[in-house]
């Protein structure tokens, strides 16, 4: 028989004494609106015993976890009770389409507010600017308050409640999250969890001996502790500094620091810590924000004798997150960025933990192909390794603000036939331009002494070879680096997931060398590509003989094709065998409409034969849906140099 399980029953115990308390607390408010008030009871109940149960497996043990479990329901009270009545009445239309976000008419931009529009105020004016590009999902990049001069572009946070004085106000952001749902379009926002900034309130109470805020981060006296941690950990930035630990003078103690010495990681150990930051996530939540980026998720947890990546409780943290934001604001969803080993990012994807991930999966093999020529291996990984839980997603991008580093699975390379290990040299020669024939233009990150890594940075147009190009105003390799920027974009559009544009990318962006001469900036070569949006240059678009006007044109036609095909929204994707090394394929499906893409991935021009396409189910004449010419009957696909095609296989 197994084992009883007494958690249900104990959960709801906990939870018939806890309540009425808290009604008694919050009586006055909570008459106010006793139908809402009931709503929102229905969802504790629903989702309090997996919350209870969550918590007792991080917490359970320390004596006063009933305390623990008091003060997160009260947080859950009074962040609801200030949850403003628009996002209360969004809640209920979300909860009603769980999976809206899954559809066709998804689409994403990310950028720095800074680098821009100077600040958000001015975001405001450019709403228009997304609506032209089709954004149904606009990412702003870390815009809290951080210290001056060096803070990782916004990921070293000082004050989770006020925006960089530099960029605007709460006020304005809580603001413009408004304009932007009126416009359809959903805001998200960065929520740095696993560490603060050393300038943080809470950092500086540490540091002056307070121990209940010493207790927020992970100290030692001396090294004994950090060196027995230290043995399995991987160092993040080795151009920066050695190890994960730095000494706190004013503390006399070592910190944990898992990336810049200023970035203090939160102890999650700690209850407080836990109930500190899911307040500090609902208050995010409560200023209009629907998507919550989860930074760095694999870090959250530390286990002795392990890398400390990838815990299981760092999961349970964030399905207890989760399930708290089911409760209080179930409008919001949340994205991992866990740019870990393929096996462990998937672990992060399910609808009670993060409800989107970035793909970092597909990102790199789309780059790997670029350069093999081969799609061996992104057709072997993808076959594998697509698929995500239901009511689940990808977010697809092909450039981000951060480096590309080569996370495939080495036994995945094996298996057709690569060694991991000299592939991966062979890539970063060629994304640095240092191989022969390389069309790129990427400058090396953070390059590890010790295990020869490295990882790449660049923008989109300069890794494909336009910088190179435009360098030797060469006309046709100008054309070739455009072909092959057209053709990721097209996967990224139509393979399954959310697109996500990196802002400044549909203007064919280049590399921007000026971080050269920036005293905080030399040292993160990750600079190269979040310049500044050089508004003057075209902001009208309407010169149709510029390369803007052109990048620009493609990336809106995409958009706009994808937002009528259904067959296009977020779900199933099967990979096809193309009979051709060199021709990445597969079906995209929903209802009756079926459409068949095949990708070439080479210069030259490319077959993929009617048996082939037979199999695949191509019968009498199919359309491309991308320019409307039609692939007769019976005819072998010739696809030309990095050409796709998107082509209608429906049945009628
Ligand atoms: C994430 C961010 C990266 C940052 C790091 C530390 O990986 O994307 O830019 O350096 O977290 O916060």
């Amino acid at each position: 028989m197994a084992d009883y399980d007494w958690r249900p029953d104990q959960a709801r115990t906990s939870l018939n004494r806890i309540l009425p308390e808290v009604e008694k607390a919050y009586s006055a408010d909570l008459q106010q609106a006793p139908h809402e008030w009931h709503k929102f009871k229905n969802r504790l109940h629903r989702e309090w015993e997996r919350l209870f149960i969550y918590l007792h497996q991080l917490y359970g043990w320390q004596y006063d976890f009933f305390y623990t479990l008091e003060r997160i329901l009260k947080s859950l009270v009074q962040y609801w009770l200030e949850r403003p009545s628009e996002l209360k009445l969004l809640d209920e239309k979300r909860e009603a389409e769980p999976t809206w976000f899954m559809s066709e008419n998804m689409v994403g931009g990310v950028l720095y507010v800074d680098l821009f529009s100077d600040n958000l105020a001015k975001l405001d004016d450019h709403i228009s600017y997304f609506k032209k590009l089709g954004l149904t999902y606009l990412h702003l990049m870390p815009l809290l308050a951080v210290p001056k001069g060096d803070n990782d572009g916004g990921y070293a946070v000082s004050d989770y409640r006020a925006i960089n004085p530099d960029i605007g106000t709460m006020e304005e952001l809580s603001k413009l999250a408004a304009a932007l749902r009126e416009e359809g379009i959903s805001l998200a926002l960065d929520f740095v969890f696993n560490h603060t900034s050393d300038q943080h309130m809470w950092a500086q109470k540490a540091k002056s001996g307070d121990p209940d805020f010493m207790a927020y981060y992970y100290t030692y006296p001396d090294r004994e502790l950090p060196d027995q941690f230290q043995k399995y950990l991987r160092d993040i930035f080795p151009t920066i500094r050695k190890g994960s630990f730095t000494w706190c003078e004013e503390m006399k103690r070592w910190v944990w620091t898992t990336f810049n010495s200023f970035q203090w990681d939160l102890n999650y150990s700690n209850p407080e810590v836990f109930r500190a930051m899911a307040e500090e996530m609902l208050f995010l939540a409560n200023q209009g924000v629907k998507v919550l980026r989860l930074d760095a998720v694999a870090f959250i947890w530390k286990r002795l004798g392990t890398n400390c990546e990838n815990q299981p409780e760092a999961h349970t943290i964030i399905r207890a997150f989760n399930a708290m934001t089911k409760i209080v604001a179930p409008c919001l969803l949340f994205k991992s960025e866990a740019i870990v080993h393929p096996d462990e990012v998937i672990r992060y994807i399910h609808p009670d933990e993060c409800q989107l991930s970035y793909n970092p999966l597909l990102m790199a093999l789309l780059w790997e192909a670029l350069a093999t020529r081969e799609v061996k291996l992104l057709e072997h990984s993808m076959r594998n390794r697509y698929r995500t839980p239901a009511g689940c997603t990808w977010v697809n991008y092909v450039r981000c603000h951060d480096d590309i580093g080569w996370t495939f699975d080495d036994q995945d390379a094996r298996n057709i036939g690569l060694d991991p290990v000299g592939h991966r040299k062979f890539l970063n020669k060629f994304y640095t331009g240092d191989y022969p024939g390389s069309f790129s233009k990427g400058v090396p990150f953070q390059f590890n002494a010790d295990t020869g890594d490295v990882r790449i940075s660049g923008t989109f147009s300069s890794l494909a070879g336009l910088e190179d190009a435009v360098e030797k105003q060469d006309t046709e390799l100008i054309e070739r680096a455009i072909r092959r920027i057209n053709l990721l974009r097209s996967i990224q559009v139509s393979i399954g997931g959310i697109p996500l544009l990196y802002i400044g990318d549909e203007w064919g962006m280049l590399n921007d060398y000026t971080y050269l001469t920036d005293p905080t900036k030399v040292n993160d070569s990750r600079w190269v590509h979040r310049s500044r949006k050089r508004w003057e240059a075209r902001e009208d678009l309407t010169d149709q003989d510029t390369l803007e006007w052109r990048f620009f044109h493609e990336m809106v036609k995409l958009f706009n094709l994808r937002k009528k095909l259904p067959a296009l929204r977020n779900g199933g994707m099967e990979v096809i065998h193309t009979g051709n090394s060199h021709l990445f394929g597969y079906i995209r499906a929903f209802k009756d409409q079926k459409i068949l893409i095949v990708n070439n991935f080479t210069e030259e021009p490319q077959l993929m034969e009617t048996a082939h396409l037979r199999a695949w189910g191509v019968k009498g004449n199919v359309i491309n849906l991308l320019n409307d010419v039609v692939l007769p009957e019976n005819s072998n696909l010739i696809l030309d140099d990095h050409r796709a095609v998107w082509l209608d296989i429906s049945q009628p």
